[in-house]
């Protein structure tokens, strides 16, 4: 008899796992994005986010939390309780470039997460207001040497993606434009449509819809290859800045200390949504790319994340930008 009591608790132990992870999540989900709603990084967090929330069985509700590149969003989120009902967007901003950029960062990228998954690549664009005088990439090159500080640079927050992208352009130029800091790029385009500022480098997620109506100037993209959502527009190689070369990632992360089961619900939820056809055609549409079987890990996450400092540190210390 004592044996079949004992062979029974067995199976409910096994069976068991944290409570916590059996029942989630049975209550919204809340999802930082660490930037002003309508730019990239909401967008590609609202477009995976939809389809996780089926795949959960509960919402996701989006919540913005902008400030100095990203940086603010991804500290509430790295304090948050690790119970896998707040969540994150990051992305090659705040967790590659930041901790270069903000010697008393209060997160550390590589430690202080339990990395979830890669949702989309996004290749970097540069573009310009409708009216700006340059006409191709090489009379902007001319243009931003020639007229130095008089132009002005969008970007959101030092450390954002649109922020150490174009630093890195103007490191390669040896110019210097004023820079114009917004809460997040999608306030930042509409400014550039409305013609306030003059030029930006942003995420390709962000600009396909304007570049496609004609609001703004696309003088190429920063990748080896054309987007085919935006097949008119050259690459930097063809256009005749070869060394610029760039791309930035968006990737979901939980508190450190999250529990693997919940972190594991969260990567399939993900993965799900990145095979859904529908899912994939708006990303893809938009000009996001994404990531294979192999690139949506959780483990995959925390090496690349890793990596990604160790790249970003170098090129902005060399780039002189800017620190806290
Ligand atoms: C950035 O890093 O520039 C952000 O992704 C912009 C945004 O999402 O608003």
């Amino acid at each position: 008899m004592l044996r079949l009591v004992l062979a029974a608790l067995a199976v409910v132990a096994l069976g068991s796992g944290p409570a916590s992870a059996q029942a989630y999540p049975n209550r919204p989900v809340t999802l930082i994005v660490p930037f002003a709603a309508g730019g990239p990084t909401d967008i590609i967090a609202r477009i995976v986010g939809e389809h996780m929330a089926r795949t959960l069985g509960q919402q996701i509700v989006v919540e913005n939390v902008a400030g100095a590149g990203g940086t603010t969003g991804i500290t509430r989120g790295a304090q948050a309780k690790p119970d896998g009902y707040t969540i994150m967007m990051g992305h090659m901003g705040t967790h590659g470039a930041a901790p270069a950029l903000y010697p008393r960062l209060r997160y550390d990228p590589t430690k202080d997460f339990e990395p979830i998954g890669l949702a989309a690549g996004t290749p970097i664009l540069i573009v310009g207001r409708k009216a700006f005088p340059p006409n191709t990439l090489k009379d902007l090159i001319t243009y931003l040497q020639t007229n130095q500080a008089k132009v002005n640079q969008a970007h959101a927050g030092v450390g954002s993606v649109s922020h150490t992208t174009c630093t890195m352009l103007q490191s390669q130029l040896k110019v210097k434009s004023t820079l114009v800091a917004y809460r997040g790029t999608g306030p930042a385009l509409n400014d550039l449509v409305g013609g306030q500022v003059d030029y930006m480098c942003d995420q390709i997620v962000n600009l396909v819809e304007q570049i496609k109506a004609g609001n703004i100037r696309a003088y190429a993209i920063a990748t080896p290859e054309r987007s085919p959502a935006l097949p008119d527009v050259p690459t930097t190689k063809e256009a005749g800045l070869p060394q610029y070369q760039v791309s930035a990632w968006n990737a979901l992360f939980a508190p450190k200390d999250t529990p693997k089961e919940i972190v594991a619900r969260l990567n399939d939820a993900l993965d799900k949504a990145l095979d859904d056809a529908a899912t994939r055609k708006r990303l893809l549409d938009l000009g996001g790319v994404i990531p294979d079987k192999a690139g949506r890990t959780s483990a995959w996450l925390g090496n690349f994340v890793k990596a990604e400092v160790d790249r970003w540190t170098p090129i902005l210390k060399a780039a002189g930008a800017v620190a806290e």
